[in-house]
């Protein structure tokens, strides 16, 4: 069984230049795996400098602006720590990069926790955030997936979103409805393009 707690994850490079990343976090003996794919902003800072910042927010806003370009999330800065916390965090845990399986697909960085802080309530569960975090990973995954699985999955997720969103979850699920669409208009052009070059043969 793995539990895995789906975060943002901060990382710096070695200007301190912040990066912001939905990533899952999987729970090993009395750690956290960081499993970033190649290539990768996340890996490459990771290789840098051997911190991170799991960010525990239920902001779906930020979930869906990482996936669809909007990365530009205020930080702050955190005490005995290079990289920065985001601000709309509730709680964060500071990690340490202890060891490093390598892979060449997805290397699986072990860390151990260093702090953790509490900044604000967890104020309860919601339908419509949890949509759009199903909805954000299907996002991540748009090219690997069916369509009707991808049709089939919104469907039902819609329902969610429509009976218990708030402004911020109907905005996150339009931003990442968009990017979908926008997958949907591509994959339907190349379809377009195949069979009128398959014509001309
Ligand atoms: C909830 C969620 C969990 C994710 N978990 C991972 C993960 O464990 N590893 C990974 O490489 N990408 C994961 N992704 C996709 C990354 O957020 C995305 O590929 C991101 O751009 C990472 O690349 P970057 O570090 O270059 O920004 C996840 C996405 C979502 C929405």
């Amino acid at each position: 069984m793995t539990y895995i707690r789906e975060t943002i994850v901060t990382t710096v490079d070695t200007k301190g230049v912040a990066h912001i990343a939905p990533l899952g976090i999987i729970q090993q003996d009395d750690g956290w795996v960081i499993a970033p794919f190649h290539p990768s902003k996340t890996l490459e800072n990771l290789a840098a400098i051997p911190f991170a910042i799991a960010n525990y927010t239920d902001d779906m806003l930020v979930f869906a602006g990482c996936l669809t370009g909007r990365k530009d999330w205020p930080t702050v800065a955190v005490k005995n720590c290079p990289v920065p916390r985001l601000e709309s965090a509730l709680s964060h845990s500071v990690l340490k990069v202890v060891s490093v399986d390598d892979d060449a697909l997805r290397p699986r960085h072990f860390c151990k926790v260093v702090s953790e802080a509490t900044h604000a309530p967890f104020t309860g569960l919601n339908r419509a955030k949890a949509a759009v975090l199903e909805l954000a990973i299907l996002v991540s995954r748009l090219s690997m997936l069916p369509p009707d699985k991808i049709q089939a999955e919104i469907a039902y997720l819609t329902i969610a979103i429509e009976k218990t969103g708030g402004p911020d979850e109907h905005q996150a699920w339009s931003w990442l409805m968009q990017k979908v669409k926008d997958h949907q208009d591509a994959a339907d052009s190349k379809g377009k393009s195949a069979i009128h070059h398959g014509g001309d043969i």
